[in-house]
């Protein structure tokens, strides 16, 4: 399975969503869309071996978390607007502290940015940190160890347009979370996460 995980540090927490208005008063809901996109779709096709996970931590009720899950989404498109209106409806319920689902393959909970990666922490899941200082990912990920990785679960954390803070860098750190670099640029979200996907795909054909 492939997991990410985006902080997304202004995205709204309410249903008020003004669908012509994702990046202004949403707080950059036009990022948190791309990512969705990136993380799933294929021309014609989806990633059913991914989840996605967006921490909400904008106004008026922070942190909500958003899980995506590849296998069960159904009538999402790969368009800014359509996963509006879906993650819209997902802010419309009240949060709870368990996952609970809004639209297929869609859920919200009232859950924070450590309290996910600590799950997939307990999990036994291999966590990196997409940071451009990181090890370049060829040099982490290679056809020698993806298989036991793979098997495990692997999880990327990423940032929004902000990045993350000091405290959420130094949980990451605490808990042993290798920092991974794509590219020596600095590069948007979602773009990432289209390049760790190439990264995997390449892999899981070399050990075919
Ligand atoms: C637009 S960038 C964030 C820029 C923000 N100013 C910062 O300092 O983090 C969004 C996220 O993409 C990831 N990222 C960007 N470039 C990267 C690279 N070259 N290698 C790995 N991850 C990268 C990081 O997780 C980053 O937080």
């Amino acid at each position: 399975m492939r997991i990410f995980i985006l902080k997304a540090n202004r995205a709204i927490t309410s249903g008020d969503i003004n669908l012509k208005d994702l990046p202004g008063s949403c707080g950059r809901l036009d990022l948190v869309c791309r990512c969705v996109s990136s993380a799933f779709f294929l021309s014609h096709d989806l990633r059913r071996d991914t989840i996605f996970y967006s921490i909400h931590c904008g106004d008026p009720n922070p942190p909500i978390a958003l899980k995506f899950i590849g296998s069960q989404l159904k009538r999402v498109s790969p368009d800014e607007r359509s996963i509006a209106i879906f993650i819209k409806k997902a802010l419309e319920n009240k949060p709870y502290p368990l996952w609970r689902e809004s639209t297929s393959g869609i859920y919200y909970a009232k859950k924070g940015f450590k309290e996910i990666i600590l799950e997939m922490l307990k999990e036994g899941k291999k966590i990196y940190l997409l940071d451009m200082d990181g090890r370049p990912i060829e040099h982490v990920l290679n056809p020698e160890n993806y298989r036991e990785i793979k098997e495990r679960g692997i999880v990327f954390i990423l940032g929004d347009h902000i990045g993350l803070n000091k405290e959420d860098e130094e949980f990451l750190d605490e808990i042993g979370v290798e920092r991974i670099s794509i590219s020596p640029l600095e590069l948007h979200g979602n773009h990432c996460i289209t390049i760790v996907h190439n990264v995997l795909d390449k892999l899981e054909h070399s050990i075919k």
